[in-house]
Formats: structure tokens, sequence, C-alpha cells
């Protein structure tokens, strides 16, 4: 969700040009990529400025680091993960043994009339027969053999084998002595559990069954084949890597952190700073739920499970505290929010970049009532100059909802010394408003 990959090149264009204008020579250009998702934004930066990428999620940081920390050898330590994972297989092959032959018998049966619908049934009831709290009793991270994926997610998320190997292969990674491959290893990992999940939106829910159509996908997706998934994208970060590599590598070096960007900013950094780019969630609905899977993955700590009324929820969420709850994603505290991130990234004088969107950017459409000058308001408290591009979003195949949203990109410059008053009167900027001639697919 939110990944930028379609924005990059007015990205770029807004930033490239605040890097170079940086004032001061005494420090390599650097950007603060302060929510940084997938870290594409950063990595689009990468070869210009000296990248420094935080987000509070631990997946979204491996993702990150995968990008802007590049790892020799990625060829051998896949082959010694391969191997390590084989004992770990074996032992799961043994604890879970009925189970998994009698997912093998199903999928050998699925074109069998009525074997789809069985198959569900059998998953399903599977599923909530067994009590992933009693099977994981006094695990930890080290246990062997390693089933927090097995126990928790098996006819959830994944089919029973995909579980098997996502912990095997887990289990292999951590064994991996250098940091920067144990993280690509575990970036593949990441993108083989999002290829193999049968859940709809990512990780929001398991699939409801109600369909024809949706039953005969989860069949289709419990078969992916996880091992293959993990190879291919690990051999293609090889390949991203040494292309980089060709091109003479990174000339900056760049740092991916771990960090809740409003308690962040009440601390004092004093590293410089040339351009913040913040790209927050738009909505209301928290990355928290739709990636729990893939950051248990990264913890791999075997945390408490949700309950309501004394039974797991349906999505096998972990426990309300371990989940991050955005201050961006609620309408109490996201104007709160966006302050902060502008007074931080003022007090660092650097200039700041915002991605956002209009009308459903939620702090335009719940708390501005679908105005934009209001925001140009709270960007202008903390910068002379505010100048926002609005990029007109389509829906591909959305008919009538084709161009309603707009992906705002609004740069802001020359950081005041001090924030001016909320006093509406007196905060307004000299905003303009560019139309872009760009029109970007939401594919
Ligand atoms: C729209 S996504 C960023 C997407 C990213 N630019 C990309 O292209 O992949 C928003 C990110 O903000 C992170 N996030 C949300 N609230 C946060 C907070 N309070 N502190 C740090 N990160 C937060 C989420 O984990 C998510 O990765």
């Amino acid at each position: 969700m939110g990944v930028k990959t379609r924005l990059l090149e007015p990205l770029e264009a807004a930033i490239a040009p605040l890097l170079a204008a940086r004032s001061s020579r005494t420090h390599p250009p650097r950007l603060l990529d302060l929510l940084c998702g997938t870290g594409v934004v950063g990595a689009r930066l990468a070869p210009r400025a000296s990248v420094w990428a935080t987000d509070a999620q631990a997946y979204a940081c491996v993702l990150a680091r995968a990008r802007l920390q590049p790892a020799a050898g990625l060829e051998s330590a896949l082959e010694r993960c391969l191997q390590r994972a084989e004992r770990a297989r074996e032992a799961l092959f043994e604890r879970y043994g009925a189970v998994l032959e009698a997912e093998r018998r199903w999928f050998e049966r699925a074109e069998e009339p009525g074997s789809i619908d069985a198959y569900c049934r059998w998953a399903e009831q599977e599923a909530s027969g067994h009590d992933p709290a009693r099977a994981c009793a006094g695990c930890r991270p080290d246990t062997f053999p390693p089933r927090l994926v097995t126990a928790y997610y098996r006819n959830v998320y994944f089919g029973v084998r995909q579980a098997i190997e996502l912990d095997a292969l887990r289990w292999a990674i951590e064994a991996e002595s250098e940091p920067a491959a144990r993280n690509a290893l575990l970036a593949a990992l990441l993108f083989a559990a999002s290829r193999a999940t049968s859940a709809t939106a990512h990780f929001a829910q398991p699939r409801a069954l109600s369909r024809r159509s949706e039953r005969e996908r989860l069949v289709q997706r419990r078969q992916i084949d996880v091992r293959a998934r993990f190879v291919e994208r690990l051999q293609q970060l090889e390949r991203e890597q040494a292309a980089q590599r060709a091109r003479g590598g990174f000339r900056h070096p760049h740092r991916v952190e771990r960090r809740e960007v409003v308690s962040w900013t009440r601390t004092a950094v004093r590293e410089p700073v040339d351009v913040v780019y913040a790209d927050p969630p738009y909505t209301a609905d928290n990355y928290s739920r739709f990636y729990h899977v893939l950051e248990t993955l990264v913890h791999y700590d075997y945390p408490p499970l949700a309950t309501r009324a004394g039974r797991l929820t349906r999505g096998r969420y972990p426990a309300l505290e371990r989940r991050l709850r955005s201050p961006f994603s609620s309408p109490a505290t996201v104007e709160a929010a966006f302050a902060a991130v502008c007074g931080f990234a003022a007090r660092l004088g650097a200039a700041l970049v915002w991605s956002y969107a209009r009308p459903n950017g939620l702090l335009i459409r719940r708390v501005y009532d679908g105005q934009l000058a209001p925001f140009e308001r709270l960007l202008g408290r903390f910068y002379r100059e505010v100048e926002i591009t609005e990029i007109p979003l389509a829906h591909s195949g959305a008919g009538s909802r084709a161009l309603r949203t707009h992906e705002l990109i609004a740069v802001c410059r020359e950081p005041r010394s001090r924030p001016l008053p909320v006093s509406r009167k007196t905060s307004e900027p000299r905003a303009r408003t560019q139309p872009a001639a760009t029109e970007i697919a939401n594919s």
C-alpha cells in the first residue's frame, strides 16, 4: 500500500533540485526518507545523495535496507541458507507429517468435482481446530524446530507446506553471519510470503470463501512454491546489486533505522540533513493491520495474539499493544503529526517534501473538509515558501471514478526559525498550486 513507484519521476524532479541547492558543502547531500516504506523513493535518489531512511515498521526497514545497503556474495549466502533450511524442514515434516499429507492429497485431487469445496471446509476446520498458543508454549526465536508460521498461520494465510517452508527458511536466515546478506535473504522471504498469501488485501484478513471463484483462487494460491519465489527474488536482488556495483556502487553511504517519527521529532538531531521527504499513510487504514504477518516474520518472537470474546481473531492479529497505530491514521492526531514533522524538518534547516492525496488524505478529508487551503496554511506556519503540485490519479478500469483523486507533492522551502502561531489570519503562506501535466494510472 502506498508504494510510490508510479510517482518516482515527479518526486525525483521535486527533490533533486533541493539536494543540488543545499547550502553547506561540508557534507554529502543528505536526504531523510522519514516514512520510507519499501524505500523506493530513497533508492531512486541514492545515486545523488546519502540517504537516511526510517520507518516504524521493522519489515519496511528490511526492504529499504535491501535497496540501500547492497550485500556481496549473495549467491553463496543463498546456498548456505538453503542447506541449513533442509534440517528445519525435515524436523517440521516430522512434526506436522499428518496434516501435511492430508493437504498433499487434497491438492492431488483438486481437479475432481467437489474437491475444492471439500478442501476449503477441511482447511477452515483444521485452522480453527488447533491452538497456536499451546503449540508454541515456551517458544523463543531460536527454538528448534521453528514453528511460528506453521502454528499461527497454516490454513489461515498459507497452506501447510508453504508455512513449513517459511519457518524453515526464516530459521536458516537467522544463522547467516553477514548482516547485509542476512537482510537480503529476509527481504526475499518477505517477498515470497507476500506472493504466497491467500488473503485478499495483503494480510488484512483471510479470504472470505463464500464465492466459488474465491475458493478456486485459494486453492491456486496455496500451491504457490514459496521456496521458488524466495530463490527468484534473491537472484533478482543479486542482479540488481551487481548492476549497481558495475555502475561504480553508491558514492555515498546510506543508513536505515527503525523509528517512530512523532516521538523522534521531539528529540534533538544534530546531523546535517538537506531534504526531508515524508510520505505518511493517507487513510485511517493502519498499515500494521495489512502487514502484521510480515512484521511478525521479521521479529519471529511468537507474539501474543489478539482475542475477541475469548477467541482468536479471524485475522490472527498480534495483541493490540504489539501493533503500530499511526498518528497519521487517526483524525484526532493527524494534524499534530503533520505539524510535528514540519517543525522537525524546519529545525533541521532542511527543505521538506510531502506526498499526500486529495480528497482522500485523512487530514484534508476529515479535518480540513476537503479543502487544500488549510493544508497550505499548516505548512506555511513552518516554511516561507510552499508549492503544491497536484497530479490527477486515474484509476484504471474504474470508469466514472477516474480522475477523482489527486496525488499531492508539497515542496516546502525556506524554513522559518520559529513557526507562526496557529491563527488563520497571520499564517497565510505564499502558496501556488500547479496542475501537473502528468496523469498517473493507478494499477
Ligand atoms: C505511504 S507508506 C510509505 C511508502 C513509501 N514511500 C514507498 O514508496 O514504499 C507510509 C509508511 O509510514 C510508516 N509509518 C506510519 N506511521 C508511522 C510513524 N508514526 N512513525 C514511523 N513510520 C510510520 C508506515 O509503516 C509506512 O511504511
